[in-house]
């Protein structure tokens, strides 16, 4: 198969990691040997966080690093954003992470000697994160200068039962002689601050890659409060503009049989306790450190510290054990739901594992958070939420753990006041949800790929339909799905025009579709699929109000000053919706104009050229046939009910062969559709792009943060694509397509308040109700009604079609425009700056 722009694209379906620094565990991420090659890489992929909190996989002693951070969702300063040229109505307020204190550090020194790994003499290493019991771990074994043996576990977790608390250990014995030892175990405000090495914060980054987070060059937090004695530090602060406030601090136990003394130290920048120790040979010195974080938009910092010293009392009186165990539990609760199985696959089970594990690190206690497009493991993308979570990450929690897409639906509800001033501030009726958004507002300073996204209404009201859905949550719908799904009606509607050549088509101009390299268009295909649907929607949904709960209808209506005949409206432009269609080629254009331009060669673009976006200037790419990221192919699956097999086929052919795939978002989805096609190999060679994007680092970004949709879009890849699960307008059906190489395919769902385990092999389907009184479904047209103690079990001919392969160049090039031209491609001209340099 040619894979002319780079590896990861669609790599060849074979495990791409170096086994023996990284064994097969299936339950495990382990690394057995340690390089400062890739120290951003690995900071990520053994990052621990539970949605609020998050800590970068950086080692306690604190050096050596990429970059030292420690998250929580939502905590944001915001800063001007100053446009070279103003226009109106552009996003005036940046809004960006910030790194909080960092509480894992934690410094060991032997003989006065530190522990630095880059140059440490190490008889053993060994670092992992544990999927099962959530916790990170470090074996060491550290020879010092002086010759003596030092074993060093350590432990970190961000607890899924404790939404502010983080718990690390540190145990620490001189295997064969005494010693003097010293323990430095600090909190470090890394934002502002420099670290005791007068290193300046490596949270500031630098860069021109725009996928990178916005960086200060001033003081961010403003110093409220320090405090150490009796085994706790604290600090607290508050953002220079954002107002937001934070506490954050730390109790330590320590247990040791040596003799100790302790000193205590704070300042604005830092607070620390330093052990010495007269360790004896072979006595262990146990360090627990409880550290707990609290936030808010604007409760005094006192407050927060009272928060704090609570979470630190009750962790301190429930001890460590109770503590890991209940966290333990809650990823008990999470697995027994999200399990994918694929049998006979070891290293693609942990893969999968491993990216499952990323969606419970990005959303468990997400509560009144959004998820933002890297979890809480680095800066990248500025801590915002994108479209991401609804339509990537949703599906996965809708069907195995509603309850957590319900808080993400929830807080885009809150957002609903903040997307009405936007909508009227871009002259719209109804709401505009943000491109790219920490509070609400809309942060995404250049429009032509962000704000012009208009579909991330129809992505939002897509995902409130699906899990309304699926859970059946009537509550959701009546009090907040209902006010989702109006408003954003209401700006398609206003937002479209209608034409009219003979027949009366609704159009939509000067949007951009997901695909970033084709921006202010007019009929975006997926645009207008999607705002059919969110138009359809709303119609439905108030006609049923109206119907079933009248009373409900009646608040809704007065609440939003609805009548009917807008609701008429609706159903009319859904009805109009104009749906760009090339009979000559068999396809739906991307919109009104794309199969006019000319066609970007890929075959010829150098390697080294992509992404795209870091190499050419925006027009160079929007002028030519060449895409991001799937685009129609997602239309395809969000609304496959709404294309035919034939048009599927022939859309994933045309638009296949020019997608870059230069975002995570794409390759999940392209493996999904040529599953359904019958392009079976190809849906493999996706699906292992999408599962190892960040275990390989193949967009070489992984150090910028886990690229969470992606992962969400594993699970996806499996339920959707090989699953072969469809759910249109709540009729769930399968369609599957195992790979060959697998054995087995074992998943579970949750539908209408029962739990399903499915089971897929080479020649049956086999369901099986764990939970709930019924489910119902079609496989291949056959319905199957589930009740306890009734597994049903489909056998099945064939894993579907299975379609020659076609030639992954363009074959639109060479063919003829409507007025007789032919379409050309290129590879436009990369220059060479450094001959300008006079
Ligand atoms: C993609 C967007 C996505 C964003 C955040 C961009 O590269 O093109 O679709 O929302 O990344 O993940």
């Amino acid at each position: 198969m040619n894979d002319r722009h780079g590896s990861h694209v669609r790599p060849d379906p074979v495990d791409p990691l170096d086994r023996l620094r990284f064994p097969v565990d299936e339950w495990r991420l382990v690394e057995t040997s340690y390089s400062t090659e890739d120290l951003g890489t690995t900071e990520t992929l053994f990052a621990v966080g539970n949605g609020y909190l998050g800590m970068r996989g950086c080692p306690e002693e604190g050096r050596d690093t990429h970059s030292h951070g420690t998250f929580v969702n939502g905590f944001h300063e915001t800063f001007p954003i100053h446009h070279a040229e103003e226009a109106y109505g552009l996003a005036r307020v940046g809004q960006t992470l910030v790194n909080a204190p960092d509480t894992a550090l934690i410094k060991v020194y032997v003989d006065d000697e530190p522990i630095l790994l880059s140059v440490a003499d190490l008889e053993r290493y060994e670092r992992s994160l544990d999927f099962a019991d959530g916790v990170l771990r470090r074996e060491l074994l550290w020879c010092t200068p002086s010759g003596k043996r030092v074993q060093m576990n350590t432990t970190r977790s961000v607890s899924f039962a404790e939404r502010h608390l983080a718990v690390m250990t540190m145990e620490l014995t001189v295997l064969d002689a005494d010693a003097p030892v010293v323990i430095s175990t600090q909190i470090l405000n890394r934002q502002d601050g420099q670290d005791e090495y007068h290193v300046r914060s490596a949270a500031m980054g630098e860069g021109k890659d725009p996928r990178r987070g916005s960086q200060f060059d001033r003081r961010v937090l403003e110093p409220q409060y320090h405090y150490a004695e009796k085994g706790r530090l604290m600090l607290g602060y508050r953002c220079v503009e954002s107002r937001m406030t934070i506490a954050v601090g730390a109790h330590h136990v320590v247990d040791t049989a040596n003799h100790v003394t302790e000193r205590y130290f704070a300042d604005e920048d830092s607070a620390k306790i330093v052990y010495r120790i007269d360790a004896k040979a072979g006595n262990t010195i146990r360090v627990v450190k409880y550290a707990a974080y609290h936030t808010s938009r604007g409760v005094p910092v006192r407050e927060l510290t009272d928060r704090v010293r609570r979470t630190l009392d009750r962790a301190t009186e429930h001890g460590l054990i109770n503590v890991l165990k209940d966290h333990r539990a809650a990823l008990d609760r999470f697995w027994a739901d999200a399990d994918v199985v694929v049998e006979g696959q070891p290293e693609l089970q942990q893969a999968i594992r491993w990216n499952l594990y990323q969606i419970a690190q990005a959303s468990m206690r997400a509560e009144g958070q959004g998820i933002a497009a890297k979890g809480v493991t680095a800066l990248g993308y500025g801590g915002h939420y994108f479209w991401d979570t609804e339509i990537y990450v949703l599906p996965f929690l809708t069907y195995t753990n509603p309850r957590l897409a319900r808080n993400a639906l929830r807080f885009r509800h809150l957002m609903l006041p903040a997307a009405r001033r936007r909508a009227a501030e871009v002259a719209q009726r109804g709401a505009l949800f943000p491109w790219r958004t920490i509070n609400g507002e809309e942060a995404s300073a250049y429009y032509a790929a962000g704000t012009a996204q208009y579909h991330i209404d129809a992505d939002v009201s897509y995902a409130v339909s699906r899990y309304v859905n699926a859970t059946g949550d009537v509550t959701f719908l009546l009090n907040q799905g209902a006010d989702i799904l109006i408003e954003t009606a209401r700006m398609w509607a206003d937002l479209g025009f209608w034409r009219s050549n003979g027949d009366r088509l609704f159009h939509i101009d000067s949007v951009t579709g997901p695909d970033e390299y084709t921006t202010v268009v007019n009929d975006n295909l997926f645009t207008n699929v999607m705002a059919r649907f969110n138009l359809r929607k709303a119609a439905e949904t108030v006609r049923a109000m109206r119907q079933f709960w009248p009373r409900e209808f009646e608040r809704l209506a007065a609440r939003l000053k609805l009548t009917m005949d807008e609701v008429s409206t609706w159903e009319d432009c859904a009805e109009g919706m104009a749906i760009p269609f090339d009979a000559n080629q068999g396809i739906h254009p991307q919109d009104l104009h794309f199969l006019e331009r000319e066609v970007w060669d890929l075959e010829h673009t150098p390697s080294q050229n992509f992404p795209l976006l870091l190499h050419y200037h925006p027009l160079v790419i929007y002028r030519f046939q060449v895409i991001k990221q799937a685009d129609v192919v997602l239309a395809m699956f969000l609304q496959g009910d709404q294309f035919t097999a034939e048009e599927k086929r022939a859309n994933f052919e045309y638009y296949d062969p020019i997608t870059t795939g230069d975002s995570t978002l794409s390759a999940v989805v392209q493996s999904i559709i040529a599953a359904e096609v019958g392009h079976r190999e190809l849906a493999l060679r996706y699906f292992y792009a999408g599962a190892f994007v960040d275990l390989a680092d193949r967009h070489k970004n992984t150090a910028d943060g886990v690229h969470v949709a992606s992962a969400g879009g594993v699970w996806s890849a499996l339920v959707f694509g090989f699953g072969g699960m469809r759910d249109y307008d709540g009729e769930l059906s399968f369609d599957p397509r195992l790979p060959e190489s697998w054995e087995r395919l074992i998943f579970r769902f949750r539908v209408g308040g029962a739990k399903v385990r499915a089971e897929l092999s080479a020649d049956s389907y086999r369901f099986e109700l764990e939970e709930g009184e019924s489910a119902g479904f079609t496989v291949r047209g056959r319905k199957v009604e589930l009740s306890p103690d009734s597994p049903a079990t489909v056998r099945l001919e064939d894993q579907g079609p299975q379609l020659p392969s076609f030639p992954l160049h363009p074959r639109m090039v060479g063919g003829q425009r409507e007025d007789g031209t032919r379409i050309s491609a290129a590879v436009p001209r990369s220059i060479d700056m450094d001959q300008f340099d006079v």
